[in-house]
């Protein structure tokens, strides 16, 4: 049977440790799919959903694996997404203790809901530091983040922090 895999978050915007998780998990899955949580309780998001959709598609598409990538968004809790979607696991990106701790009640409470199990992936040292909330702050007062935001989205990107300040 297909190993699918769901890779979750809000993706506002999708940073190079985005694309590491996804690069790295698609070694382990025959199907990621990528999905963007459209009731995200975070307020004032920079793309619309249909945005981040088409960012992530055209992304993957640059990732070299033989595991097929695609980017969907969904409502409503996670594991009932996940079980729609005939996945057997979970993929989180961690980067620090902090994470670990928060994923932990995640990772509990999603399998003692469905039986999924979650599948951690330590980001690379050097994104470790790197949130979608942090790259946003650092642009809007004009510092450099070309090192965080994949090269293909940086000028809308921009265009877009230059607009909303
Ligand atoms: N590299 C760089 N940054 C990373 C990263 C990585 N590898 N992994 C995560 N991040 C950043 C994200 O950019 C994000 O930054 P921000 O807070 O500044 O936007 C931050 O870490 C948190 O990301 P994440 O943990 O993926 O949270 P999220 O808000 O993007 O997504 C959901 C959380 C959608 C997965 C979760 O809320 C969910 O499952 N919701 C559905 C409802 C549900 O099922 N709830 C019950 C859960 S038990």
């Amino acid at each position: 049977m297909k190993k699918i895999a769901i890779y979750p978050g809000s993706f506002d915007p999708i940073t190079n440790g985005h694309l590491s998780i996804i690069q790295r998990a698609s070694g382990i899955f025959d199907e990621i799919i990528i999905a963007v949580a459209r009731n995200s309780q975070k307020k004032g998001a920079l793309f619309t959903l249909d945005e981040r959709l088409e960012q992530l598609d055209m992304l993957s598409e640059k990732i070299k694996t033989n595991t097929a990538l695609r980017a969907m968004s969904f409502d409503g809790l996670l594991i009932d997404f996940a079980k729609t979607q005939n996945a057997c696991a979970i993929v989180r990106g961690v980067r620090n203790a902090h994470d670990a701790a928060y994923e932990q009640q995640m990772i509990h409470m999603n399998r003692h809901l469905s039986g999924i199990e979650t599948v951690l992936l330590f980001t690379t040292p050097e994104l470790s530091f790197v949130s979608s909330s942090l790259v946003k702050e650092v642009a809007k007062y004009g510092g450099d983040v070309s090192a965080f935001i994949p090269e293909e989205i940086l000028p809308v990107f921009l265009d877009r922090i230059a607009e909303a300040s």
